[in-house]
């Protein structure tokens, strides 16, 4: 990426959100990167432009969240109407395309759109910048940590493309429990992609993903 694109995102991103996200922001966007070069090397401006962006609406409130939607003419269910946390998930692919049509689209688009909940069938892109925004390093929550510890402990140990599919299954094992814990609501794409990664890898559907590495 230019010297020039990276000062523009990375301007986008702090006039919209407080320090502590704009650091969270930037260190997604070196993580990206370094999780890029191990799977998809040929995308790694689509990852960082992702990474970049993926928060963007985060430090907005409900209200607007909602105002927002309304704007992009967004059609919500009963789950992400009441879920602020998905719902900066909408609104910032929606905004960020707004902000760089030439450069949000297709996957860095849906990457942003799926970075907090996941979804069935994801792609590698979406998942590295799910992964990258769960275990940068400047995450301090014990659950993020360990993800980080497992995830580079073993990545060259074994196939790293069943490595990044049980990483994926160990994440939303975690967030589930969380979410039950806290008596929150589960957006019913996380179950739908933890589902989906435990289905291919007990059966043929891992080769899928494989072939979408190759
Ligand atoms: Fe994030």
């Amino acid at each position: 990426m230019t010297g020039k694109l990276r000062k523009e995102l990375a301007r986008c991103a702090e006039e919209r959100m407080s320090e502590k996200r704009f650091l969270h922001t930037e260190s997604v966007a070196r993580e990206a990167v370094e999780l890029g070069r191990i799977y998809l090397p040929e995308d790694l401006d689509g990852l960082e432009t992702a990474a970049w962006l993926h928060d963007i609406t985060k430090d907005l409130d409900h209200g607007r969240q909602l105002q927002l939607c309304g704007e992009f003419g967004i059609m919500l269910d009963k789950y992400r109407a009441q879920s602020p946390g998905v719902l900066h998930a909408i609104t910032g692919a929606e905004t960020a395309a707004a902000l760089f049509p030439d450069l949000v689209t297709g996957n860095v688009k849906s990457a942003i759109r799926y970075h907090t909940t996941g979804r069935e069938d994801m792609t590698v892109f979406e998942s590295l910048i799910y992964l990258a925004d769960y275990i940068e390093p400047t995450r301090r929550h014990e659950s993020c940590r360990k993800l980080r510890e497992y995830f580079y402990s073993d990545v060259s140990g074994k196939d790293m493309k069943e490595h990044l599919a049980d990483t994926m299954i160990k994440s939303f094992d975690i967030t589930v429990g969380y979410l039950l814990e806290s008596g929150s609501l589960i957006d019913p794409d996380t179950i739908s992609a933890r589902n989906w990664f435990v289905r291919m890898k007990n059966g043929g559907l891992f080769r899928e993903f494989q072939e979408r590495l190759q």
